[in-house]
C-alpha cells in the first residue's frame, strides 16, 4: 500500500470548473445544483426536456448534439433535430397505447435511432430498459420478463433472440430497418416515425418518478433491475461539471454502450444536460479507429475504461504519433481498477493524466473521483465528489481510521442513488443493512490524505496465512511485467495457508509460456510488491473471461479452478 501511496502526479488544470477541491467540497449544497433547473420553481420535471428541448428554447437548437459514425454511417444531429425526432417517437409510443411508468426496452447496436428512442421513451414518462446488443435469448428473456416490459425497440437481426411467445406482456415491437414486414404486434419504426407529428406534449413527472432500469449481475442469482428516477439528473449535471469538467464548446466522447450505465449516465444524460456535442461511435474497438475518432471529431473530453487503455498501451506509442490528438484536454476512466502503470503511460504518451472515477450501476453517477485540479496518486480512485460522504466502515457500521481496509460505504441518500431493485426488495435492503449507509460490496481503504484505494469485491479479497491481500494490487503488479498482457488473480483454497494466490495470465505477443517465465513473473511480484502477494501458482491462458465492460471475471476463474459451474454468464464477452 505505502509503496503506491508515495507517487503523485500534480494537477494539470488548476482552472477547472471545480477549482480548489477542499473549498468546493466544504461549500457544496445540492440546492445550488437544483436551482440550475427551471423545475426548481415550476415543479415540471422531465430529464429529456432538460437534456434536449431546454437548449433549443435557449436558442442553441443549431448546435451539433450527436456526431454518429460507424462503418456505414457518418451523421450529425443538432439539438433541434433530436427534439423533433424524440417528439416523433414519443407520439409513436403513445399511438400504441404506451404511457407513463410502462417499461420500454431498447435492444440494438449503437445508432442514432437508439438515442432518439431512449429520449422519446423518457419524454412520455415511460421507463427505459437498455439491453446490450450481444445478449442472447435467455439474457433477453430474463430481463424483459422480470421487468414486465410492454414494448421493445430492436432490429430484424436481433429479433430472433426475443422469445415473444414466452413474454405475454410484451405487446409491441418496433423494428428499425429496411423493408419491415409488419404483422400483429410488429411496428415498422421508420414508417411510423414519418407519419408522426414533430410536436408533442412532454409528460411532466415527479422527480422521484422512474427513468431507467439497468440490469446488472450480482455475485449470486439472476441479474437485478436497478431502478433510477428523474432526480438522478442532479448528479449527472453536477458531476458533468466537476468531474467531466464540461465546458460550453466541448466535444465529448464516452466510449461506453448505453446497454451499460456508463453509456447512459455519461453517454447521454451528463453531456446533453450540459448541451455539449456528444460523439458516438458504433462498431468494435480498434486502436486505429479510436484514434481516428478522436482526431476527426476534435474530441476534447474522453471517457473510457481501463481495458481499453490497456489495449491502447499494448498497441504502443508509435501509432499515437500518427494522429492529431491535440484537442484532447481531459481523459477519464471507469469500471475497474485503473493500474498505475496505465496512468503513467497515458501521462507520458497523451500528455494528460487519466482520471479514475469510481461508481456503480446502483449509484447512478460518479461518487469518488480524480479531478483536473487535484494531484493524482496513480492507483487511487480519488476523493468523494462534493455533496457525497464516503467512508470505510466495518461490518457494524463503525468508521475505520485511515489505511484500514473495510467496506466502501456512502452516506445515504444522494440524487442518483438507486430507488429500487425491481421485484426484489430483499436484495435492495442488503445494500442498506447498516442504517445511514449504502454498502457498495467493494473493499477499499482511505489514506491519510483522504484518497480512496480500491482493494476488491468483498467476495474476491484473498486471505493467505492471515494476511489480507487485494487482488488488484497483485494484478497491477503483474501487468507491469513486460510479458503480461492481462492478469486475473483469485484465492485458491489451501489446507495450510487458508488460501494461496493463483494468477491466470494472458501473455503479450512474442512471449511463449514456460516454467521459467512463471518463476520469473512470480519473482517480479515478490520483489516488486511483497512476498505474500506473489502468486504461488500461475496458469497461462490465451484469453481471460471478461465482462463486456472489460472486467476480468474472477468468479469464472475461480469456477474453472474449483471445477464448479460458472453461474450467470450473460455479461461475458464471448
Ligand atoms: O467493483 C467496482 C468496479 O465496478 C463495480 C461496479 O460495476 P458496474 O455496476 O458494472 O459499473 C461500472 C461503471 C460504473 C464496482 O463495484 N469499479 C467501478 N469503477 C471502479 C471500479 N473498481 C475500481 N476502480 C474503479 N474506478
Amino acid at each position: 500500500m505505502s509503496q503506491l501511496q508515495g507517487e503523485i502526479i500534480t494537477a494539470d488544470a488548476p482552472s477547472s470548473n471545480l477549482g480548489n477541491y477542499e473549498e468546493a467540497y466544504a461549500n457544496f449544497h445540492w440546492e445550488d445544483v437544483e436551482k440550475q433547473f427551471s423545475w426548481y420553481v415550476t415543479g415540471k420535471v422531465n430529464l429529456a426536456y432538460e437534456a434536449i428541448d431546454r437548449h433549443v428554447d435557449a436558442g442553441k437548437g443549431d448546435r451539433p448534439a450527436l456526431l454518429f459514425s460507424d462503418s456505414a454511417r457518418n451523421e450529425t444531429y443538432t439539438f433541434a433535430d433530436l427534439q423533433r425526432k424524440s417528439n416523433q417517437f414519443a407520439n409513436v409510443l403513445r399511438g400504441q397505447g404506451i404511457s407513463k411508468g410502462d417499461r420500454v426496452f431498447v435492444f440494438m447496436p449503437r445508432s442514432p435511432e437508439l438515442y432518439v428512442s431512449i429520449l422519446g421513451i423518457i419524454k412520455i414518462g415511460a421507463v427505459v430498459g437498455p439491453l446490450f446488443e450481444a445478449f442472447m435469448e435467455t439474457a433477453v428473456k430474463d430481463r424483459l420478463e422480470d421487468s414486465g416490459a410492454v414494448a421493445l425497440v430492436t432490429t430484424p437481426g436481433l429479433l430472433p433472440r426475443v422469445k415473444r411467445d414466452e413474454l405475454p406482456l410484451l405487446k409491441t415491437i418496433f423494428l428499425v430497418g429496411e423493408d419491415i414486414e409488419t404483422q400483429e404486434g410488429i411496428v415498422d419504426y421508420n414508417t411510423a416515425m414519418e407519419a408522426a407529428s414533430e410536436e408533442t406534449e412532454i409528460e411532466w413527472v415527479n422527480r422521484e418518478d422512474g427513468l431507467i432500469l439497468h440490469y446488472t449481475s450480482g455475485s449470486t442469482g439472476k441479474p437485478k433491475g436497478v431502478y433510477h428516477v428523474h432526480n438522478a439528473m442532479l448528479q449527472h449535471y453536477h458531476t458533468g461539471s466537476v468531474v467531466l469538467d464540461l465546458r460550453e464548446n466541448d466535444v465529448y466522447w464516452c466510449t461506453a454502450d448505453p446497454g451499460w450505465v456508463t453509456g447512459t449516465s455519461y453517454g447521454i444524460f451528463a453531456p446533453w444536460l450540459h448541451g455539449v456535442t456528444n460523439v458516438v461511435r458504433g462498431g468494435r474497438f480498434s486502436p486505429g479507429d479510436w484514434y481516428e475518432t478522436l482526431q476527426r471529431n476534435k474530441v476534447t473530453v474522453w471517457y473510457s475504461a481501463p481495458t481499453a487503455f490497456r489495449m491502447l498501451m499494448g498497441a504502443g506509442e508509435d501509432i499515437v504519433k500518427q494522429y492529431d490528438l491535440s484537442h484532447v484536454r481531459h481523459i477519464l476512466s471507469v469500471g475497474e481498477p485503473l493500474n498505475p502503470e496505465v496512468v503513467r503511460w497515458g501521462h507520458k504518451v497523451y500528455g494528460h493524466r487519466i482520471h479514475d472515477t469510481w461508481w456503480m450501476t446502483e449509484t447512478g453517477g460518479q461518487l469518488i473521483c480524480n479531478y483536473p485540479s487535484m494531484p493524482i496518486k496513480p492507483g487511487s480512485m480519488g476523493k468523494p465528489v462534493p455533496g457525497i460522504e464516503a467512508a470505510i466502515i466495518d461490518d457494524n457500521g463503525k468508521i475505520l481510521p485511515p489505511n484500514r481496509m473495510g467496506n466502501l460505504a456512502v452516506r445515504t441518500p444522494w440524487p442518483s442513488m438507486m430507488r429500487l431493485i425491481w421485484n426484489n426488495a430483499p436484495k435492495y435492503e442488503e445494500y442498506f443493512r447498516i442504517p445511514g449507509w449504502y454498502i457498495s460490496g467493494d473493499t477499499a481503504y482511505m489514506d491519510e490524505d483522504g484518497y480512496f484505494w480500491f482493494q476488491g469485491r468483498i467476495d474476491d479479497v484473498i486471505n493467505s496465512s492471515g494476511e489480507r491481500i487485494g487482488p488488484f494490487e497483485v494484478e497491477s503488479k503483474l501487468v507491469e511485467h513486460p510479458a503480461v498482457a492481462e492478469a486475473g488473480v483469485i484465492g485458491k483454497p489451501d489446507p495450510t495457508r487458508g488460501e494461496i494466490i493463483k494468477a491466470f495470465i494472458s501473455l503479450r505477443e512474442g512471449y511463449t509460456p514456460s516454467e521459467e517465465l512463471k518463476a520469473e513473473i512470480a519473482r517480479f511480484v515478490k520483489e516488486g510488491l511483497s512476498a505474500h502477494a506473489a502468486p504461488r501458482e500461475i496458469e497461462f491462458k490465451d484469453k481471460l473471461p471478461k465482462t463486456r465492460s472489460g472486467k476480468i471475471m474472477r468468479r469464472v476463474l475461480k469456477a474453472w479452478e474449483l471445477n464448479l459451474p460458472a453461474g450467470d454468464l450473460s455479461t461475458i464477452e464471448d
